[in-house]
């Protein structure tokens, strides 16, 4: 009975209120108005219908103040809707400044979730409430689109790009993830829950240990494993560009372009290393990795690059908000000439 009446889902984030209240409000307003001028429409339609033949339509002057109000009013009415729109829009577009990432890459018919820690998650994701968590999101194959109706948020997950979505959960549960984007046979399975748990439960939850260490950490050892570090170097200058300090930074590329050191353009130096070559540096000289690391090994070099801080000894008080929050945070980043991955701590949560 309840879930026949259940015309909205839970609401658990901190859009969703205000969602569901401009949902209903435009609902109402465009509603009534088309009511209105069906009503209208219809009454014009009978009341003034032709009752002669030869019957002709009165040439009387159009009533100017009954024109205005009609175009004026409905104009204010749908910009004022426009604009709370577009802000509502721009708050769910936008990640608040202190939200945590994690990593989501689909494939037919699967979601593969990521914390930061290490922990690896499929069709299940635990949150902490209370805190805005940012999702980078990447899929394998189809287009699939990650959507939590509890939450108010439905993103598409494309192969070859980023999208992000980002939700701050207000009171633990276990909220539906959908699908919503039709990828194959078994689009209708590719389901999962994300738990919202209580900041001590989720601390708890993540003792749980990851085996394979922080997703950084991990993202060091392909480092070493693929190569990276022998062209990648810190402390003198290799053959390609030094890496710290690199994350959501500036960086000039050939041609004069200054472009940010975002997810997507550390994802595209490494899968085509040549669609960007900063200035300085030649081309060709990166092998193409494209078909050799999948989206999780990027995700994870990603992570790794994000936690290199700047050069020892040259650390900056950080003014402008641009630098990670991981800064100088991350045990077990020990940089490309570390040998082994092997005597890197491992966060012990
Ligand atoms: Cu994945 Cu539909």
């Amino acid at each position: 009975m309840r879930t026949l009446l259940e015309l909205w889902p839970v609401s658990a984030s901190t859009v969703s209120g205000e969602v569901d209240f401009f949902f209903a409000l435009m609902v109402v307003v465009c509603g009534t108005v088309a009511t209105g001028i069906a009503v209208f429409l219809i009454y014009s339609a009978v009341r003034y219908r032709r009752r002669r033949e030869n019957e002709m339509g009165n040439q009387r002057r159009n009533f100017i103040p009954a024109e205005v109000a009609w175009i004026v009013l409905p104009f204010i009415l749908f910009m004022g809707m426009f604009a709370w729109g577009a802000k509502l829009y721009m708050q769910i577009e936008r990640p608040p400044d202190n939200a945590i990432t994690m990593y989501v890459v689909a494939k037919q018919w699967m979601w593969k979730l990521q914390h930061p820690e290490g922990q690896r998650e499929i069709n299940e994701l635990h949150i902490p409430v209370g805190q805005p968590v940012k999702l980078l999101m990447t899929s394998e194959d189809a287009i699939h689109s990650f959507y939590v109706p509890a939450f108010r948020t439905k993103q598409d997950v494309l192969p070859g790009r980023y999208t992000m979505t980002w939700f701050e959960a207000t009171k633990p549960g276990k909220y539906h993830l959908f699908c919503a984007e039709y990828c194959g046979t078994k689009h209708s399975g590719m389901i999962g829950w994300i738990y919202a748990m209580e900041p001590h439960d989720y601390q708890r939850w993540l003792t749980q240990g990851a085996a394979e260490g922080s997703l950084a950490s991990q993202g060091e050892k392909f480092f070493h494993q693929f190569g990276c570090s022998n062209c990648h170097h810190f402390e003198n200058q290799g053959r390609c560009p030094n890496l710290r300090d690199l994350y959501n930074h500036p960086v000039q590329i050939d041609g004069g372009q200054t472009v940010l050191a975002d997810d997507s353009y550390i994802r595209e130096s490494i899968l085509d290393p040549n669609a960007k070559i900063v200035y300085g540096f030649r081309p060709n000289v990166m092998p193409n990795f494209t078909g050799q690391l999948n989206e999780s090994q990027v995700l994870a070099l990603i992570s790794y690059i994000k936690a290199l801080g700047p050069q020892p000894g040259t650390e900056q008080p950080s003014s402008s908000g641009a630098a990670p929050k991981s800064y100088g945070e991350q045990p077990g980043i020990a940089g490309p000439e570390a040998t082994s991955n092997a005597n890197s701590k491992v966060e012990a949560r």
